[in-house]
């Protein structure tokens, strides 16, 4: 399957996160934020979508991170350079910006989904359980005064991410609110203090 967005056509293979509302907001946002010196970290890059957009609009250089082989393989034949990892663990050096399109949904047991997929969907019990792990280490990974830009939903419990940013010493804003249909999303611009 193809999508196409902004100066970019990439392929989705099968077992990978298919780019949605959230992945354009969040990439609407990045290309608002990102300046062409920049370099730039994707976390839980997917199919890719959102650096290869940033890739096909400015000048900054871009890795991605994925803990899904599938996801990693197909970021990687759309052209975009990717590392298989748990979050931040095998990144070495700092970032102007990290960008997030989490998993955030609330997820009980029995609503897991088989397989690699349930990585991109399963936020834990509350949606936040990989957002506070990814949020306490990405401060060692910015440069001073660099930035994350996250995307959260109201499923997700939007101030107590808030609250967790500032407690790690990050200013927080909302950069972008859009509603579809059952929930809210945002995008959270944290800022290294
Ligand atoms: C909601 S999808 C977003 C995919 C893509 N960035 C987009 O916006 O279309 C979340 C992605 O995060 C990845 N992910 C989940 N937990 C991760 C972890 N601990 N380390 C790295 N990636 C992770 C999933 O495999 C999935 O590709």
């Amino acid at each position: 399957m193809e999508t196409k967005y902004k100066n970019t056509t990439i392929r989705i293979t099968s077992g990978v996160y298919e780019p949605c509302e959230d992945s354009f907001l969040l990439a609407d946002a990045a290309l608002a934020e990102i300046k062409d010196a920049d370099h730039i970290l994707e976390a839980g890059c997917g199919s890719g979508i959102i650096s290869a957009v940033i890739n096909a609009n400015t000048k900054a250089s871009i890795i991605g991170i994925d803990i899904s082989p599938h996801a990693v393989k197909c970021t990687k034949e759309n052209g975009i350079q990717v590392i298989r990892g748990d979050l931040l663990n095998c990144i070495k050096g700092k970032f102007d910006i990290i960008i997030f399109n989490p998993p955030y949904l609330p997820t009980r047991e029995f609503e897991k989904e088989k397989g690699w997929m349930n990585a991109a969907l399963d936020g834990g019990p509350d949606g936040r359980q990989v957002i506070y792990r990814f949020l306490d280490d990405a401060g060692f990974y910015l440069v001073n005064h660099g930035k994350i830009l996250m995307l959260v939903s109201s499923l997700t419990g939007i101030e107590e991410i808030k609250s967790r940013m500032l407690s790690l010493n990050f200013s927080v804003e909302e950069v972008v609110q859009e509603r579809f249909m059952f929930e809210q999303l945002v995008v959270l611009l944290a800022t290294k203090l």
